[in-house]
């Protein structure tokens, strides 16, 4: 049966290929929007992945503003939304802490309150660190009593979009358990382009990335031969939020949209560097050392890479049976990763 949704962050990477799926199923969305002018343009983009633009409404709203900006007409339009997807976000390095906090704490509160409110089920979008409990344990998260946490020593060491993904993950939680509101949350690892057309935005982390290594200032490879950056893909990423957000079974689980045979970094490096006709790095540079390296004034803006981004690649391993059994229930395949960068670097090479 198709549904009425209400969206926020559906102009962003990961929005834009929700709402062409969504579409596509025959449901229809309300998009908040901090300029909902910008609707027809977005309404041409998912029909150019495969949406239907004309199943797309836009209500004018912002995630930093008390109400979430929303008028009285707004409102009413988005109280027929049986899911609430959140994907709404500050998503850059080097944030202020209080920017970061209100748009991806207090913003996601309130959206959280508004589900609550108006009896609508939430899907959130959180980030793949979740599922690691040893990395969150290492920076100060107490995981039994997350409300005693001192987030500010979390944001000064994650830096301020991580730590207030990660805030705004438990107050969400403890949020709907108190509200007995039901709530299901998709952890994404970094996000590559759509494994058959390549599609990303240029402002995504993993396009950063393949542009360094275009123009040659990737000289080393970041940690050891153990060290990944875990992917998704963009348009396996939207099957799984979709998948879950009308599957009656999803309430109160967290699926963690993570490949887990992304390969390691050399492996990763390497198809990326033939596609763009470029040589791989070959050696390794330990994380502490390129710590220590980024600490330079001008280097992060001269090798175009940020201290932030450091602690998504790792050498941890992450359970994926849940989500495994969640896309074989549906019938939904994994892409094959190596093929998925390929693409993604030949579209960035086309369009930049
Ligand atoms: N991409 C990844 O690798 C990755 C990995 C893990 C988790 N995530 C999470 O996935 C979600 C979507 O990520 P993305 O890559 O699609 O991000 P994105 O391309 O940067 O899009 C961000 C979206 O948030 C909206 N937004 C930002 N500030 C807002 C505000 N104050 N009020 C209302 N809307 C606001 C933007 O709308 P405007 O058009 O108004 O700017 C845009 O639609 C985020 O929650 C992010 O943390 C992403």
């Amino acid at each position: 049966m198709h549904k009425h949704c209400l969206v926020t962050g559906g102009s962003g990477f990961i929005g834009q290929h929700l709402l062409a799926l969504l579409t596509r199923q025959g449901h229809s969305a309300t998009l908040l929007m901090r300029q909902p002018q910008a609707l027809p343009a977005l309404r041409a983009q998912v029909e150019q992945l495969g949406g239907r633009g004309e199943l797309l409404t836009a209500v004018a709203g912002d995630l930093a503003r008390a109400d979430l900006g929303l008028d009285a007409a707004a409102r009413e339009q988005v109280r027929q939304a049986a899911v609430v997807f959140h994907l709404g976000a500050q998503f850059a390095w080097g944030l202020a802490a209080e920017q970061a906090r209100q748009v991806n704490v207090e913003g996601a509160l309130a959206v959280a309150e508004l589900a609550a409110q108006q009896g609508s089920r939430l899907l959130m979008v959180g980030g793949f660190m979740l599922a690691n409990h040893g990395h969150l344990q290492r920076i100060g998260i107490d995981l039994q009593r997350p409300e005693r946490t001192d987030w500010d020593k979390v944001y000064q060491r994650t830096g301020a979009y991580e730590g207030s993904k990660l805030e705004a993950h438990f107050r969400v939680h403890a949020c709907m358990a108190e509200l007995q509101a039901a709530l299901t949350v998709v952890h994404p690892a970094t996000v590559c382009g759509h494994s058959r057309s390549g599609h990303i935005l240029p402002a995504q982390p993993l396009a950063g990335l393949i542009g360094n290594l275009a123009s040659g200032r990737l000289g080393a490879i970041p940690g050891s031969p153990a060290h990944w950056l875990p992917l998704v893909s963009v348009d396996f990423l939207a099957e799984l939020i979709v998948t879950a957000a009308f599957d009656e079974q999803q309430v109160g689980q967290e699926i963690l949209a993570l490949d887990a045979r992304t390969p390691n970094l050399l492996g990763m490096l390497q198809p990326l560097a033939q596609a763009l006709g470029v040589r791989a790095p070959k050696h390794h540079v330990p994380i502490p050392v390129l710590r220590v390296l980024l600490k330079i004034p001008g280097l992060p803006r001269l090798l175009r890479t940020d201290a932030e981004s450091l602690d998504f690649i790792q050498t941890a391993r992450f359970d994926t049976a849940a989500t495994e059994a969640l896309a074989q229930r549906h019938g939904l395949t994994w892409p094959d990763m190596t093929e998925a960068l390929r693409v993604t670097a030949r579209y960035l090479m086309a369009v930049l």
